[in-house]
């Protein structure tokens, strides 16, 4: 079923106040520290009954959450029983600084968040501080590298994911073409990949024509005012 929504403007809330006091613990495994603290802030989200606190800089594209992380969110959030959530298991590449994964989490999915290594920290650290002792499992972070070491590192016979999450991971870079063969690699048989994207660039539309070659493609949402586009991909098998 194709949507057409606005997105909704209570979802990110901004506050440079810090409210909350951060745990040692947590304290303790932020390896990625912002260098110019004026670009440092937290974002506050409400998804799946809970507020969720984002450290974010502008420092690096992945360490800010992009908007079609906040679609994909409120699509899971909406759908969480039609997709059976509860013990799913979960892979989202090119995390960022985590919202996607999050929420996944609390809504019950087993999930492993990955992206490139110098974003993992912040990632690992947003992750621990919304979602300890507030999920049945918590979510890991990994180190994934589009295109590269694939076999070695997330093997076929041991890393079966139920869904493959992807938010804003196509712009104007020049990984397109491993980011699809990753996207293809981590699919098996019963994967399905969620893939929310605003697109900005003739690139985007040309990737969205590579994709739909190697997936069966289905627009779930569309959020016409800012552009995010929403897709379900099944692997095709011939
Ligand atoms: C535009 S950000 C989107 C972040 C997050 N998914 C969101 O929507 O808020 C793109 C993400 O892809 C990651 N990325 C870019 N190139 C990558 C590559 N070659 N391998 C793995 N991750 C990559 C970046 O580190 C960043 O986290």
């Amino acid at each position: 079923m194709m949507l057409s929504r606005k997105m909704p403007l209570c979802k990110r809330m901004h506050d440079t106040k810090d409210s909350n006091k951060i745990e040692p613990s947590l304290q303790s495994l932020q390896k990625f520290v912002p260098m110019n603290y004026a670009s440092y802030t937290q974002e506050y989200y409400q998804f799946a009954g809970k507020k969720i606190v984002i450290q974010e800089s502008i420092e690096s594209y992945g360490a800010v959450v992009w908007p079609g992380a906040t679609a994909l969110c409120q699509y899971l959030e909406e759908h969480a029983e039609e997709l059976s959530l509860q013990g799913a298991k979960m892979l989202e590449i090119g995390a960022g600084p985590g919202l996607v994964s999050i929420v996944a989490s609390i809504l019950g999915a087993q999930v492993t968040a990955t992206d490139l290594p110098d974003v993992l920290g912040n990632l690992q650290y947003n992750l621990l501080r919304n979602t300890l002792n507030h999920t049945a499992h918590l979510p890991e972070v990994k180190e994934l590298v589009w295109g590269e070491g694939l076999e070695q590192n997330f093997p076929k016979s041991t890393c079966y994911y139920d869904y493959l999450l992807a938010s804003d991971v196509v712009y104007h870079h020049y990984f397109l073409d491993k980011l699809l063969s990753t996207m293809a690699y981590l699919c098996q048989p019963g994967t399905v990949l969620l893939w929310a994207n605003k697109f900005r660039f003739s690139s985007d539309y040309e990737f969205l024509d590579k994709f739909k070659q190697v997936f069966d493609t289905t627009l779930l949402a569309e959020f016409q005012e800012s552009s995010i586009k929403l897709f379900k991909g099944v692997l095709k098998w011939d």
